[in-house]
Order: C-alpha cells, then structure tokens, then sequence
C-alpha cells in the first residue's frame, strides 16, 4: 500500500502518541505496583551484635534514631523505629513495637531518609501518606515501614532489608540483617554470601 503525504500527517503523530501513551501507562504500572513484598519470614544472617538504641531513647510511636550496622565490607547505614503496631521481622517489647531496615535504596543504591512529616514528604518526594515512611531523593522511591519495607512508589521494586533486633534490659541491639542484601548482594559480595 502506498501511503500519501496526508495519510502521514496523522500516521505520524498518532504513532508518536500511541508510543508516548504506552509508555506512561507502563511506567505508571511499574511505579504503582509492580513491587515484591517482604518476606512473612526473614532469612537472617548472623552479624555482630551492636547496641544501637535505648528503648527510653524511642518514647513515642514513630520516634526513631539512626545507626551504622558493621559488616565486612564496611558500615550500613540503618534506621530504627518505633511502630504503632507490630512487622514482621521487627520485634515487640512489653506492648511496644519496634523495627529497623538498611537505608540503602534498593534501587540504585542512594541513602533512604526517613520522612515523619507527611505534608513535607507529599512535597520532596511526590508521595503522600498517612504516616511517616523512608524517602529517596534519587527518584523519589519511597517505602512503607508499617508493610515491613515494602517499596511502595517510584522505582525500587524490592523492599528494604531489615536489621535483626533483640531487646535486653532496656536497651536495643542489633545482630544480624536481612539477607539477600538488596542491592548489596545483587552487586558484590557482602560476608560472604551472594546473591541477585
Ligand atoms: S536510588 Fe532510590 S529511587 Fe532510585
């Protein structure tokens, strides 16, 4: 079939639509909900055992602290918070819940924030909740501490690895973390184990 000049002027354009269009709504997909959930059970691996917090230091629901968890490779930046109700892989003090996970983005690596005003995380990171969540600036990934870490918008599809807590007279120490990694393990190896 030969095609006229008129015929490509809306060929033309309806093809760059329908491509612009496919394209949205694929990444509209992938942004909203195509993201792995985190596991009911975590795999841990055993790790030094850190004191990271005083259970005194976190007084109030969504309270949290930052903290550093040792590995061979050098040292994970971590949050721990204090939840208004239990997660798994997170851990239940005397009616006080609590969870921590790395703040490395499961994207590409850039450091997650821990956002606790949601009108201002609505704004910097382009999603709103109705309780604080982690952060990322990169591309504006975020994830929700009360489903565990689960990413829930922008690009990281996994959920935030969780650090292993135990709670012995009055204070928080950390033993070990989620494995696989994410992303660490999907890019080299850490203690040993690798994984994608
Ligand atoms: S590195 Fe975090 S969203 Fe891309």
């Amino acid at each position: 079939m030969k095609l006229s000049r008129r015929d490509l002027v809306w060929i033309v354009p309806s093809s760059v639509a329908a491509t612009f269009f496919g394209w949205f709504g694929w990444r509209t997909v992938k942004i909203q909900f195509l993201k792995s959930g985190p596991n009911a059970q975590p795999q841990w691996k055993d790790g030094e055992r850190v004191e990271i917090a005083e259970l005194a230091e976190l007084d109030e629901v969504w309270s949290f602290k930052y903290f550093e968890y040792p590995l061979t490779a050098g040292k994970l930046p971590c949050t721990v918070l204090r939840l208004p109700g239990p997660v798994p892989g997170g851990l239940t003090v005397e009616g006080r819940h609590y969870a921590a996970w790395s703040r490395i983005c499961t994207h590409q690596g850039c450091t997650v924030d821990y956002v606790r005003n949601t009108e201002a995380g609505a704004i910097l990171y382009n999603y709103r909740s109705d309780h604080p969540f982690f952060g990322c600036k990169c591309h504006f990934g975020a994830f929700d501490p009360v489903q565990a870490g689960k990413a829930v918008f922008g690009p990281p599809r996994f959920p935030l690895p969780r650090i292993r807590l135990v709670a012995e007279l009055g204070v928080l120490y950390a033993t070990g973390h989620e494995t696989p990694l994410r992303p660490l393990e999907s890019l080299r190896t850490v203690g040993g184990s690798r994984s994608g």
